[in-house]
């Protein structure tokens, strides 16, 4: 009788450990974050710690979705591509804390404040910008969206591109002294759209 053998390829493993390695990555964060508030250890300004913590992961897993292209370029990585969704809406989970914690702890559901703020305070005006555009992305993620929107569901999800430069704008808007870690965060980005021009020029 032949009996067959289970074949282990490092792909099949890829796969199978992979997401959920990749999820549980970028979930912990915000579980460091939890555990940081529930057990008192934030610095003497919780709410502050709380939105600079939820901003600074929204802005990096931009940054990272939008670099998986142009590294699956750059390696011929083509697995890559499968995480960018997940990636890409854990950069709007993140973005969605960021602004819930600003909406209930800075302002307590004061909608003619938070309004207010959304107006005249450019850097917020600028972040709130991107969070829309990262809103519409996140509703449309779904398999039943793509089919539905057909072509024009590529061109709207070039919107990542806008709403990371907001993103970074309301960084750098919003810093007062020390300018360096938006500067790198700009400067990441300006990589990353140029290596997608590259892409683009080649082609
Ligand atoms: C894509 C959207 C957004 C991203 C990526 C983002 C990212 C960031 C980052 C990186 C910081 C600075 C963190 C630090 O200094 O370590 C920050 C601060 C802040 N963000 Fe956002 N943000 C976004 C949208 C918003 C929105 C929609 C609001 C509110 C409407 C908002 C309100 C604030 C506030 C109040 C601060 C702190 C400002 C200060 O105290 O100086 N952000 N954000």
């Amino acid at each position: 009788m032949h009996i067959k053998k289970p074949q282990f390829s490092a792909e099949k493993l890829r796969r199978f450990l992979l997401k959920p390695v990749l999820f549980l990555l970028a979930s912990s964060p915000a579980g460091w974050l939890l555990y940081d508030a529930l057990n008192g250890q934030l610095s003497a300004n919780p709410i502050e710690d709380l939105t600079y913590r939820s901003g600074d992961w929204a802005l990096r897993f931009l940054l990272i979705t939008l670099a998986l292209s142009p590294l699956k370029n750059a390696t011929g990585w083509t697995f890559l591509i499968r995480y960018r969704r997940m990636l890409g809406l854990f950069a709007f989970f993140y973005v969605l804390l960021h602004f819930l914690i600003w909406l209930a702890l800075d302002h307590y559901w004061e909608f003619s404040e938070i309004s207010e703020d959304i107006v005249k305070r450019p850097y917020i005006t600028v972040g709130f910008s991107a969070f829309i555009m990262l809103l519409a992305l996140a509703l449309t993620s779904t398999r039943k969206a793509m089919r539905k929107l057909g072509r024009n569901w590529k061109k709207l999800h070039q919107l990542i591109y806008p709403a990371a430069v907001l993103a970074v704008l309301h960084y750098l808007w919003l810093v007062k002294a020390d300018i360096l870690q938006p500067l790198i965060y700009a400067g990441v980005l300006v990589f990353l759209l140029l290596a997608r021009r590259i892409k683009e020029t080649q082609k």
